[in-house]
């Protein structure tokens, strides 16, 4: 069985062999130190896993540029996020090209990889903002985000010598290797990828199951990295997929793994990125909804489908599935869309996130149509948990 091919031809390994292992970690206690965040750290992950293949470790300045401007690495091959290493001026001038680096966990001293360095350069970090999420209002959690960050990058090729540890959930991190030899043991030629940084409500529901009457399988990808403060924490997402699988879904058709990455925010070109990815994880399509990673009023509905254009299917060799604004009907009596429902918007039920989260934290499930009651306890039960260690 013939399985798809990794984002420019082959997975990425950076893991360090196990019998070099005590050695180079010997060696790195002696090398100049990067300490980093933990945003930081599951970029370095996801390279040395593979998810961001063909990247082999953080962007040179030639494919920091291309793909800032073009979308673009240097070698033509489709990029849309820069995954870049931001170190502080004091540190980038006792950095030498050719010499390697420490990348040391900030919160926990411990040495997790080291670094290869082959271009150090400043950036123009609202000329990124600008290309990249499309503005430069410090309002956007991306934005802000990379704003935070010094502008000085160090770029070259990673060795990952030691794995941030799951604090919970760990039966569901799975290395792209390993859902690719997954997918192949189930049988599944085709495979849908879904990313969400949200519970899965009744309309991701919707979009999922329509996909999946024509490919062989979901992944349920959900984005367990970093997210914004205001969105539902990972633990109780994790909880009510687990929950939502169990009672809705077809086990021998869906396989849940956790895509442990930051989210950026950066709408259009985060969907690229993310059906890249997922086609590293070995997915054949990738599933593109209303405002896909989007936040805010910062991007049109529909432009992280209509970014995919900008692309030839070649090129990307992931085939995404696009879909309307989703919603459940009371004159159909079903999930629809615009494309399937005739009637006018007073026969939808549609609740905004700001409603919703109102709802749950007066203890209140929304109704069955925006999701289902499952989910929606254990939505209430994590937001008392979070009121009650707020207080
Ligand atoms: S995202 O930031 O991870 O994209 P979210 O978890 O809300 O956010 O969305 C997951 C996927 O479902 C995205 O592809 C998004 O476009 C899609 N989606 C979310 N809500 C709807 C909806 N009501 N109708 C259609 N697609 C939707």
């Amino acid at each position: 069985m013939s399985s798809i091919l990794p984002h420019g031809g082959r997975l990425i390994n950076r893991f360090v062999p196990e019998q070099e292992l005590e050695r180079k970690l010997a060696e790195a206690k002696s090398l100049p130190v990067i300490r980093v965040n933990r945003r930081t750290l599951s970029d370095l992950d996801l390279i040395g896993v593979g998810a961001f293949s063909p990247l082999t470790g953080f962007m040179n300045e030639d494919d920091y540029k291309s793909v800032v401007e073009r979308m673009r690495l240097a070698d033509g091959t489709v990029w849309s996020l820069p995954i870049t290493l931001a170190v502080p001026d004091y540190i980038a001038e006792t950095l030498t090209i050719g010499s390697t680096a420490a990348i040391i966990g900030e919160e926990d001293g411990v040495i997790y990889g080291t670094i290869d360095i082959e271009s150090k350069y400043v950036v123009d970090q609202l000329k990124e903002a600008e290309q990249v999420f499309k503005t430069t209002d410090t309002e956007h959690p991306g934005v802000q985000k990379l704003l935070e960050r010094p502008d000085s990058y160090v770029g070259g090729s990673v060795h990952v010598l030691q794995r941030v540890q799951p604090e919970q959930f760990g039966q569901y991190y799975f290395d792209p290797a390993d859902t690719r030899r997954l997918f192949q043991e189930r049988g599944w030629r085709t495979v849908v990828g879904f990313q969400t940084r949200n519970p899965v409500h009744r309309a991701h529901e919707y979009i999922q199951k329509s996909a999946m009457e024509i490919v062989d399988a979901l992944f349920l990808n959900p984005l367990v990295g970093e997210t914004k403060s205001d969105d539902v924490p990972a633990d109780v997402r994790m909880r009510s997929y687990v929950s939502l699988l169990e009672h809705y879904y077809p086990a021998d058709r869906v396989f849940l793994g956790v895509f442990p990455a930051a989210m950026r925010y950066a709408g259009p070109r985060e969907a690229i990125f993310h059906a890249i990815v997922r086609k590293n994880y070995g997915c054949t399509h990738f599933i593109v909804g209303r405002d896909h990673a989007g936040v805010g009023d910062y991007y049109g509905t529909y432009e992280a489908q209509e970014i995919f254009h900008s692309f030839s299917p070649e090129e990307l060799a992931i085939q995404p599935l696009f879909f309307e604004h989703s919603f459940f009907c009371t004159t159909c009596g079903n999930m629809a869309s615009s494309k399937t429902c005739p009637h006018p918007k007073s026969h939808h039920v549609a609740l905004s996130g700001t409603k919703v989260r109102a709802l749950l934290r007066d203890g209140i499930c929304p109704p069955p149509q925006f999701s289902r009651p499952e989910v929606a306890s254990i939505l209430i039960e994590g937001m008392a948990q979070s009121i009650s260690s707020d207080v």
